[in-house]
C-alpha cells in the first residue's frame, strides 16, 4: 500500500496553496532544507538540483549558500506545487522543471551536477531508478544530500520519546473519529519500515554511490504547527472514507483536547552520499 503521504494528491491546487502557506509560517520544511543544503557544501557549485522541489522551500535555501554564478534546477512531477513555487520564488538562477524524479537524469546533464539535494521526499519516489539517475548526472565527487521521515527510515530522535507525555495528536485524532465517526483504524500491523539506513546504503551502492554521513536529527515544534501541517489536505488524516471537511471536523475537536505550546519533535534519517572521484 502507498504511504499516507504517496504522490496522490501533491498535483491538487489546494495541497499547494495550504503547503507553501505551511512553509511560510512554521519552520518545518525551511530549516530541514537549510540543514541539507549545508551539508551538501555548496559554496564552489556550478549547478544544482533540487529533487523534489516541491514549492521552492529547498530551492531557496540551496540559493542561500550557492555563489550567485550557479545555476539551480527544481524538478517536481506536481505541477500545482510548482505554480505555487514560481509565484514566490522567481529567481533567474532557478529553472523549475515538471518531471518525475526518476526521470532526472532526461533533464540534467551527465556528469555535469555538483550536488542533489532531496528535502522530505525520497520515500515517496521509485528509489533505485531516482538514485541510478541522481549517480548519472552527478559529477565524480558530487554529494547526493537526502532526509527520510523518521517513521519511514525506523529511527526516533532521543528528544522525540520524551517530548510530549500526553497522547499525540495522531492518538487523539483517531480517538475523536471513533468516537463521533465509528471510525475503527486499521489493525496496527509492525510493518518493517519502508527505508531504513541499510537498505539506502544498499541502493546507493548499486547505484554507484558511498554513504559519507547519516545522522538521526530532530525537528522540535509545537502542536500547534503540528495541527497546521495536518491540516494541509495531502497529510490529513485519517485515512479512509471521509471528506476533507470531516477531517478538519476531526482534527479541530482533537486539537481542543491538547495544549497548542506543548513542544513536539520529529525525527528525521539525514543521509550524504557520493559518487566516488574513481568511479567510471
Ligand atoms: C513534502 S514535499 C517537499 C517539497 C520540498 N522539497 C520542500 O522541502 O518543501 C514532497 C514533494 O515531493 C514531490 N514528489 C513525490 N514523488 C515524486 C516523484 N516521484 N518525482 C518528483 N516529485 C515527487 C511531491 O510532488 C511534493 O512536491
Amino acid at each position: 500500500m502507498a504511504p499516507h503521504d504517496a504522490v496522490l494528491g501533491w498535483n491538487e491546487d489546494t495541497t499547494a496553496q495550504a503547503y507553501e502557506a505551511f512553509t511560510r509560517e512554521f519552520p518545518m520544511y525551511g530549516a530541514t532544507s537549510r540543514d541539507l543544503a549545508r551539508r551538501a557544501r555548496l559554496a564552489e557549485s556550478h549547478l544544482v538540483v533540487d529533487l523534489c522541489g516541491g514549492a521552492g522551500a529547498t530551492a531557496k535555501a540551496i540559493l542561500e549558500l550557492a555563489p550567485a554564478t550557479a545555476h539551480v534546477i527544481s524538478l517536481d512531477n506536481a505541477a500545482a506545487m510548482q505554480r505555487v513555487g514560481r509565484r514566490t520564488l522567481d529567481d533567474p538562477q532557478l529553472t523549475w522543471v515538471t518531471a518525475g524524479a526518476e526521470d532526472l537524469a532526461c533533464h540534467a546533464p551527465a556528469a555535469e551536477v555538483d550536488a542533489v539535494v532531496c528535502n522530505s521526499a525520497i520515500w515517496k519516489t521509485g528509489v533505485p531508478r531516482v538514485f541510478t539517475a541522481v549517480h548519472t548526472v552527478l559529477r565524480p565527487g558530487g554529494r547526493f544530500v537526502f532526509n527520510i521521515g523518521g517513521g519511514f527510515a525506523g529511527v526516533h530522535h532521543d528528544d522525540e520519546k520524551s517530548a510530549h507525555p500526553g497522547p499525540s495528536l495522531n492518538r487523539l485524532i483517531h480517538q475523536v473519529a471513533a468516537r463521533d465517526y465509528g471510525y475503527a483504524p486499521p489493525p496496527t500491523r509492525l510493518a518493517p519500515p519502508k527505508l531504513p539506513l541499510e537498505a539506502v546504503a544498499a541502493h546507493l551502492s548499486r547505484a554507484g554511490m558511498d554513504v559519507v554521513d547519516s545522522e538521526v536529527v530532530a525537528h522540535r515544534g509545537t502542536v500547534a504547527e503540528k495541527r497546521a501541517w495536518l491540516s494541509i489536505p495531502v497529510f490529513a488524516r485519517p485515512d479512509g472514507d471521509f471528506t476533507h471537511a470531516q477531517r478538519m471536523d476531526i482534527l479541530a475537536k482533537a486539537y481542543a483536547l491538547t495544549t497548542p505550546d506543548a513542544p513536539t519533535v520529529t525525527s528525521w534519517l539525514v543521509v550524504v552520499a557520493e559518487r566516488p572521484t574513481g568511479w567510471p
